[in-house]
């Protein structure tokens, strides 16, 4: 389907569900953005979802969202259980204005829902010239290291930053050796998922993505990645007044409730301490991309690069709509 065509309807089924123009808008272009760089578990596949949870008063049609200047650099957003892409998207250009004046700004901001892909935030900032880390928790999918149940997130870990060239450097990295979103998907497409990244509910490895679901997601590079969806938990829940601690509410099965993520936005200015931060980077790029490489390998890659490239390429296509997501179309339609 063309790209303008499906995000009018998006846009029109945001809006027969209760959401603004503007808040339709905004949800509407992240969505497209996942499907156009390839992340169909955070694109059209949850729509539905959106709007099942916005029909029982889970996401606030008319979320009347507070933001508490504490000072200059830092803000505190209370989204009200906004649709979390209006509540990041007002996160965001909140930082990108609060560094712009003072070198640096930090939003934190509780009482929001899943807002898709961090990067998206991050691209951003990182347009206006500044350098961002971005932190969102999400419902229970990891188990902590040595635990048998599952209570960390898949909590992304984002970190942007200019490079000097049109090619920004975005890592955008779940803590789980797979994200959830590509589990959901491969359940719904019948796939099986790589072996290594779950457990089944008895502690047993599975490639079952229904199992998986039902069990554990191993956590990247063991005791470690544990540790670093810790750090995340901290930052966006404990520290933004967000549930955490395995509190966030899961949204495709749980409607006990809002899901009250926490989100942590920091941004800054590249010439906080160098006045020539854009040749320091390309000149650290060009050092790394020119080691010898490992057999099979032609180029080293900055993270980000590939999916820049992803966006470019399909922009100039039409998006495909599986079968699935058709369904949901015509379901929200009617
Ligand atoms: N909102 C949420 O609750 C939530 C939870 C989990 C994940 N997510 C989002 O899902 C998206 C996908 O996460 P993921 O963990 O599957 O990412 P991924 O595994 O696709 O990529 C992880 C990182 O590795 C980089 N990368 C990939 N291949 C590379 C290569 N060959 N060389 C160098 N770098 C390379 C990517 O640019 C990216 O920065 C992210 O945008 C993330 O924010 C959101």
């Amino acid at each position: 389907m063309k790209t303008l065509i499906l995000k009018k309807e998006i846009i029109k089924i945001f809006q027969k569900y209760g959401l603004s123009k503007n808040h339709s808008l905004i949800s509407a272009d992240a969505l497209i953005n996942a499907e156009l760089v390839g992340a169909y578990g955070h694109g059209l596949s949850r729509l539905k979802m959106y709007c099942d949870r916005i029909s029982k008063k889970l996401i606030n049609q008319k979320p009347k969202i507070k933001i508490k200047k504490i000072s200059q650099s830092i803000s505190h957003i209370d989204a009200n259980n906004s649709i979390g892409f209006v509540a990041a998207d007002l996160a965001i250009k909140t930082a990108i204005k609060n560094a712009q004046k003072t070198g640096i700004g930090m939003v934190a901001v509780k009482n929001s829902g899943h807002y898709g892909l961090s990067g998206y935030y991050a691209e951003q900032a990182v347009k206006k010239n500044l350098i961002a880390m971005i932190y969102t928790n999400a419902p229970p999918a990891v188990a902590p290291h040595g635990a048998l149940k599952s209570l960390f997130g898949t909590n992304p870990i984002c970190f942007g930053t200019p490079t000097g060239s049109k090619i920004p450097f975005i890592l955008d990295t779940s803590i789980s050796m797979i994200n959830r979103g590509k589990i959901r998907v491969a359940e719904k497409n019948n796939q099986k998922i790589p072996e290594g990244v779950a457990l089944d509910k008895f502690g047993k490895p599975t490639t079952d993505p229904k199992k998986a679901l039902e069990g554990v997601q191993l956590p990247i590079a063991g005791f470690r990645g544990s540790g670093l969806a810790w750090m995340v938990d901290i930052l966006s829940g404990v520290f933004t007044g967000a549930n955490h601690g395995g509190r966030v509410k899961d949204p495709f099965d749980d409607f006990s409730g809002p899901q009250n993520i926490g989100h942590l936005f920091i941004t800054f200015k590249t010439n906080l301490f160098v006045n020539n931060f854009n040749n320091r980077i390309k000149n650290n790029i060009r050092i790394i991309k020119r080691l010898p490489k490992i057999k099979g390998i032609k180029k080293i890659m900055y993270q980000g690069q590939n999916k820049y490239k992803r966006l470019k390429m399909n922009s100039k296509k039409e998006i495909k709509i599986s079968e699935m997501i058709k369904k949901d179309l015509k379901i929200l339609k009617n």
